[in-house]
């Protein structure tokens, strides 16, 4: 039997490049996939970072014209492989040789020349995989591409097609212009309502939703609500057209990257054999932010993007009060003003308590997750959610909001059975989560064997990517028979 091909497209990856969950999920699952036996190729952008960091180490592929609309230009193709996975980066200097990946006033120019110059380089290669497994609005038009504007060849109406939604607040919405200028296409397709998005604007992200076999997301939970008003983010009504090609599969993460035994970045490896040697990070993690350095006192850990989402908002509104308690926060992260300003305040106000490192630090996220007792999650709503498998494989016990696959991944903790795996609320007040945040200090203080049980539990949860890899490849084996 041939190795089944499936082609992921996506805007970030591990090891290359990561501003997020995304980037682990595009590092990880492939690698999986290989491993269970399939033949799995990567296409990712080449941005200046990489260029920067590992351009010697690609082998040139190939170059070609990509024509659409208005993109009149060239594409080069650099390869490498990693793990038994081909990434392919697609180069175009003035696109994405830039300081940020995403932010910028031509965004849509950009991801329209990466989408077709995806589908040019499928012929460039001459391979045309089984499958095009798209990620989030970056790569969502593909399907459309694919089945509309390189219909002219069969092997491109052959190909099936897999759209995962990592994040339905990211859409892809553009002037409606750019359906001609970005992507080729004629103007029929927003006047007949097919790419239109509100007055005046088409979303790549509906394309995806429209135009693939099936529709994932993240998690089961999320699945569900984005079929709803208050988490659609204005497409649930475009998703429940789908519904029957709708699901959810659950991240995992790299066991071989996130691995307390021999992660690099800490001062002491542990495991559950070991665990009174987690002890040691903390007490390195306190003296590197100038904490008083006590190996009892709870300490409570944040990596996360800084934005509304991550439910932050409702943290900072009873911070005062989380911190009368015998704590240590540690927080590392960047995203919205105010939230970072809240910070810096805090961290001047409670300097014996409180630690904020405002920035993207891959070595010192390691050093939090491995230090912390407690990782803290609030979120909003969370499509998955990678921090939070992280934290329980190195037994650090989440508090998290019961949403999406925060919901789906950490099994609250239950006094009478010692259940769990970590900690939830389920309001959306500040509220609900010191009450949490109340019993989670009380456990640790007062209840220390129901504490190492859920940590326990925690690490001995399989959050590898092992399940939910053989549900894509069924996903896959359906679409292809
Ligand atoms: P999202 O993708 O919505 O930001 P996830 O929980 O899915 O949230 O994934 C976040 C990933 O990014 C995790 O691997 C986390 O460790 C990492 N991360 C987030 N912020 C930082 C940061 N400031 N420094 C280092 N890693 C970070
Ligand atoms: C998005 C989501 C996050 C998810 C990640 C990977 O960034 O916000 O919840 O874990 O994608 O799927």
């Amino acid at each position: 039997m041939t190795k089944k091909t499936v082609l992921f497209v996506a805007s970030e990856g591990l090891p290359f490049i990561k501003t997020g969950g995304l980037a682990d999920v595009i590092g990880s699952l492939p690698k999986e996939l290989v491993h269970q036996g399939l033949d799995v190729r990567v296409v990712l952008p080449l941005y200046l970072k990489m260029a920067i960091n590992n351009h010697d180490d690609f082998d040139y592929m190939a170059s070609f014209d990509v024509r659409a609309g208005d993109i009149q230009t060239m594409a080069n193709v650099y390869s490498q492989v990693v793990d038994g996975v081909t990434f392919y980066f697609i180069e175009h200097r003035q696109y994405f040789e830039r300081e940020e990946l995403y932010g910028y006033d031509d965004d849509a120019m950009r991801f329209g020349f990466f989408q077709h110059a995806t589908c040019r380089l499928l012929e460039a290669l001459n391979f045309f995989p089984d499958v095009i497994h798209s990620h989030d609005w970056h790569a969502a038009a593909i399907p459309f591409l694919c089945r509309t504007f390189y219909s002219y060849r069969d092997e491109f109406r052959s190909i099936k097609h897999v759209f995962t939604i990592h994040n339905l607040a990211f859409q892809g919405i553009f002037n409606e212009r750019y359906l001609w200028s970005a992507l080729g296409m004629d103007h029929g397709y927003y006047r007949d309502g097919t790419a239109r998005f509100y007055d005046d604007c088409i979303s790549f992200m509906k394309l995806g939703i429209l135009y693939a076999d099936k529709v994932t997301t993240v998690s089961e939970t999320y699945a569900q609500e984005i079929l709803t008003e208050e988490f659609g983010e204005n497409m649930q009504h475009v998703l429940e057209l789908r519904r029957h090609d709708l699901l959810g599969i659950v991240n995992g993460i790299d066991y071989d990257t996130w691995n307390s035994k021999n992660d690099h970045y800490l001062v002491k490896n542990y495991d559950l054999a070991s665990i009174s040697d987690k002890k040691a990070n903390k007490l390195a993690l306190q003296a590197q932010f100038g904490l008083p350095q006590d190996e009892n006192v709870i300490l409570v850990g944040i990596v996360s993007r800084l934005t509304w989402q991550k439910g932050f908002y409702l943290m900072t509104e009873v911070l005062s009060h989380l911190l009368q308690a015998h704590v240590q926060f540690v927080i590392l992260g960047n995203g919205e003003e105010d939230i970072e300003n809240a910070f810096h305040h805090f961290k001047s106000a409670y300097p014996e308590k409180f630690a904020f490192y405002r920035g993207y630090n891959e070595p010192l996220a390691h050093q939090i997750y491995a230090a912390s007792d407690l990782f803290l999650m609030p979120s909003m709503f969370e499509p998955c959610g990678i921090s939070q498998l992280i934290s329980m494989h190195y037994g650090t016990l989440p508090l998290v909001r019961e949403t999406g696959g925060l919901r789906d991944t950490v099994r609250p903790y239950h006094m009478e059975s010692k259940e769990g795996t970590g900690f939830s609320f389920g309001g959306k007040d500040a509220f609900s989560m010191k009450q949490v945040y109340d019993l989670a200090l009380e456990t640790y203080y007062e209840r220390p064997d129901d504490w190492q049980k859920l940590v326990e539990q925690a690490m001995n949860l399989d959050v590898s990517w092992t399940a939910s890899a053989n549900r894509y490849i069924h996903l896959y084996q359906e679409i292809t028979q």
